[in-house]
């Protein structure tokens, strides 16, 4: 079989790389948006047994960073900011009419963006109280809050602990400042360490740092710094991306227009600098929990949402271009700010795009998802979805374990590290022969 390992051993080129679904979002319809609405009626096969999630995407952020592919707005008024947030508990209290989520409670809830943390405390505030209304989550396992450090005020910590944040993320992303600056990121270092230093004094369950390896101006010597950095705050938890370019991005953009080369180191250096980021982190006692993460085992290192997504929960994400997964079936909300706001005046959901997914879809999904923590449970699959996946996946298997990708040890598959560092560009052979080549979003 032959093995698509798209970019992986070549320059940085315009196109997606991290696979965060299957299938891939480029085949969701507009006319599979009746099988979303009949889904969130039903209680699907395994009905109120998968945990259920909340995704709320906050669009705002105070400059577009260069690398960016999110839905984001930068030119928005506290005006046009208070509609939005009203559609949006608009949204999340439609979805409590439904029948298929009535007596259901969030288990885990995550404000994504954009920066959620572009918000005033006000703002904030009134979203929870009208959400509250409508829903718990006083049992959530896990309440992340994705945060630009230059957004941070102590006041304003203290607001986001208090609507139960368990989880605060910082988006560090590097820790040189005119690499930052290069890259459109909005703050500075110095925001960093007084971002980070107000938060452990208000006493977050586990802080997170996010970065991301391979930014436009980015040397060995400026990582290795970054790493450096990064250890010495002593996060319970770190996030580390290989940069990627999809097209649309502000990068992107220059580069059809003006041609030149792609201003990003290749795959081999962004492994490389991974690679002795986890190294130095294992060091100082981490423990590498995914191809992207370390956490801190003595602390509360955990990964809700990203465990019960990859192990098929129901989740809803509200918000402008935000993505969900209910009772088997994905679907996607309109991406236009107009659009998203009307539909909510007239009391619908703003969905856009669907696709049901076959069982055997939703099975390659979560095997495609959990390799990305770098281990498979045989057991598991066959418990929750009663096949064999090392006799259902070997050609795919097979073809990793020749490259020494991957080890198969009874029911324990295991990446190498030279599999993990590289592993999304390794699972397209999992996938249908019709989905193996598409663009991905
Ligand atoms: C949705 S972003 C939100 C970050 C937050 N708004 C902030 O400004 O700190 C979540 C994370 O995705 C990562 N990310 C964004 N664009 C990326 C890209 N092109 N390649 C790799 N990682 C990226 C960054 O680490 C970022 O912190």
């Amino acid at each position: 079989m032959e093995l698509d390992v798209l970019h992986s051993e070549s320059a940085t080129e315009v196109g997606s790389y991290f696979v965060a679904n299957y299938p891939p979002f480029s085949v969701w319809s507009p006319e599979h948006v009746p099988s979303a609405l009949k889904a969130l009626d039903s209680h699907g096969p395994e009905g109120d047994t998968v945990p259920l999630g909340l995704y709320l995407h906050i669009p705002f952020c105070r400059t577009r960073c260069k690398f960016c592919y999110f839905r984001v707005y930068t030119d928005k008024n506290a005006r046009d900011v208070d509609v939005y947030l009203d559609a949006l508990s608009q949204e999340v209290s439609l979805y409590a009419l439904r029948r298929g989520l009535l007596g259901r409670t969030f288990d885990f809830v995550y404000f994504g963006g954009g920066t959620p943390s572009f918000l005033s405390s006000d703002q904030l505030e009134r979203l929870i109280d009208a959400i509250r209304a409508h829903w718990s989550w006083d049992r959530a396992r896990e309440v992340t809050f994705e945060c630009e450090p230059g957004t941070l005020k102590k006041s304003k910590l203290e607001t986001i602990k208090a609507i139960g944040t368990t989880r605060l993320s910082l988006g560090i992303e590097h820790f040189d400042d005119e690499i930052l600056e290069i890259n459109g990121r909005a703050h500075k270092s110095p925001e960093v360490f007084r971002a980070y230093e107000w938060a452990r004094e208000v006493g977050f369950e586990q802080i997170n740092i996010d970065l991301i390896a391979g930014m436009m101006g980015d040397t060995e010597g400026k990582w290795r710094a970054t790493v450096a950095a990064a250890l010495a705050m002593d996060a319970d938890s770190v996030t580390i991306y290989q940069m990627e370019l999809p097209h649309n991005t502000l990068i992107a953009r220059q580069l059809k227009e003006s041609g030149g080369a792609v201003p990003i180191a290749d795959w081999s250096t962004k492994r490389a600098w991974v690679d002795h980021a986890f190294r130095r982190f294992e060091d100082a006692g981490y423990v590498v929990s995914s191809a992207y993460t370390l956490v801190k085992p003595s602390a509360n290192g955990r990964f809700v949402y990203r465990d019960a997504v990859w192990h098929g929960a129901d989740m809803i994400g509200a918000g402008v271009a935000s993505f969900s997964h209910f009772a088997g079936v994905h679907f996607q909300n309109v991406d236009e700010w107009d659009d998203y706001l009307q539909r909510l005046d007239r009391g619908e959901l703003p969905i856009a795009r669907a696709l049901p997914a076959t069982d055997g879809q939703l099975l390659t999904r979560q095997v495609v998802l959990q390799l990305k923590l770098g281990r498979l449970d045989a057991d598991y699959f066959r418990r929750r979805f009663g096949v064999e996946i090392v006799q259902m996946f070997r050609e795919g298997f097979a073809s990793l374990e020749e490259q020494g990708y991957i080890a198969i040890d009874g029911d324990r598959i295991r990446l190498s590290r030279e599999g993990l560092l590289r592993v999304d560009a390794l699972l397209p052979v999992f996938f249908e022969p019709q989905f193996r080549k598409v663009r991905y979003t």
